[in-house]
């Protein structure tokens, strides 16, 4: 037989005007053990209990400011410490780069941290019983009454000064709230050790199970991967060749097939010399050069090569390549000046393949032909 032991005495109201007014008093007697229920938020109902604000936003603040120094602190440790990458020449601690993780993850856990306080500490999950669930103050308090309730552990509690309290406020009904020991002592089955230690071991084998067969029994006879041979793995060391690297650095001076180095280095005259243009003025070389005249040089040289520049004083005219100088230059002395650049003009051999400017070279010609026709282009 389980004992009744008194929880609380509960009054109930009719109107918001007199909870406001009855929470009010209960406060200013002194009494701190008490709650009030209604069925919607009143307003002035914090003020009135005079009720602190919550715990919760400092759970936040902890949390966050714990979660993004631990980050900083994970994120230097990985990029200085544990496999420092060299980005652009970046420095190894970047802050600016760590800032989107680090954000996220104070965000993410500040707010889970809130939730699961809230549910574990404020609500005291999973025991989700209390005396006053489940009786007809509940029943009404959902509905259209409003009601407070002073509970017996309070230090002033007296049931006989409590109800006069109650009757003086107006209460429109006074009742005492009973609970049993089954109450007090409810503990979750969910809590049980034998449960917790069965979810333990059963987390245990099922991992345990599948790590085996992913990663051993699969690779057994008869199974055969391909994955499983021997061959450099991305970012693991190997030691075929000794060292650790995969591959063989070049043997000093290696030069990539048909990529023989530029010789003519700061020796123009020599290039204008030697430099003989590998392709022939037909009509799919010379488009070729007009494309790609026309998107790297026209904007200083102008579409005719004559001096034209968009760039609007922003960078300085070049001269006509219709001179007299350029008109007797080799095509060889032409493209050692794409090759190279002159003077304020850059290099473009990054940006043209050989046979790209050798093109160009032809278009220049064309373009040069263009203003001094011969007698015999008249015919
Ligand atoms: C950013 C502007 C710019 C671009 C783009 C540019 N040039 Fe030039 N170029 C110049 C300037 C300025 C000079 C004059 C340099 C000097 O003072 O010697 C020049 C000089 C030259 C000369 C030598 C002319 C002479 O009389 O000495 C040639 C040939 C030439 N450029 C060809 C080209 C070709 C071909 C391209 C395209 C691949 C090109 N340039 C792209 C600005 C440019």
């Amino acid at each position: 037989m389980s004992e009744k032991i008194l929880y609380s005495y509960t009054a109930l109201f009719d109107t918001p005007n007199q909870i406001i007014k009855a929470a009010k008093k209960v406060k200013e007697e002194g009494y701190t053990k008490y709650d009030v229920n209604t069925p919607y938020p009143i307003h002035g109902m914090d003020a009135a209990m005079e009720l602190k604000p919550s715990l919760l936003p400092y759970v936040a603040l902890v949390v966050g400011l714990t979660a993004a120094i631990s980050m900083i602190i994970f994120l230097w440790w990985q990029n200085t410490i544990d496999y420092p990458l060299n980005i652009g020449g970046k420095p190894f601690f970047a802050l600016p780069a760590y800032i989107p993780v680090t954000f996220e993850v104070t965000v993410l856990s500040a707010s889970i941290a809130t939730v699961v306080a809230m549910l574990f500490f404020v609500f005291k999950f999973p025991n989700n019983v209390h005396p006053l669930h489940d009786t007809d103050y509940m029943k009404r308090v959902s509905v259209d009454k409003y009601g407070i309730s002073i509970q017996a552990e309070d230090p002033l509690f007296e049931a006989e000064k409590v109800k006069s309290l109650f009757n003086s406020l107006g209460a429109s009904s006074i009742t005492p709230i009973y609970y049993s020991d089954e109450l007090v002592n409810f503990k979750p089955k969910i809590l049980e050790p034998k449960f917790i230690s069965f979810l333990i071991i059963l987390f245990i084998v099922v991992s345990g199970a599948t790590y085996i067969t992913l990663n051993k029994l699969l690779f057994l006879p008869p199974y055969s991967w391909m994955m499983v041979q021997d061959k450099v793995i991305a970012q693991k060391t190997s030691d075929f060749f000794g060292g650790g690297s995969g591959m063989l650095t070049p043997v000093k001076g290696t030069v990539a097939r048909g990529f023989l180095p530029y010789k003519f280095d700061k020796k123009p005259e020599l290039a204008a010399k030697e430099l003989v243009n590998p392709l022939m003025p037909v009509k799919k070389n010379i488009e070729l050069g007009k494309t790609k005249f026309n998107i790297y040089c026209s904007p200083c040289h102008g579409y005719h090569a004559e001096g034209k520049s968009r760039l609007r004083g922003q960078f300085p005219i070049p001269p006509s390549l219709h001179s007299d100088k350029v008109r007797n230059w080799s095509d060889g002395r032409i493209y050692h000046v794409i090759t190279e650049g002159q003077n304020v003009m850059p290099s473009y051999a990054h940006q043209l393949s050989r046979q790209e400017r050798w093109a160009i070279v032809l278009y220049i010609r064309a373009l040069q032909r263009s203003l001094n026709a011969k007698e015999s282009d008249l015919q």
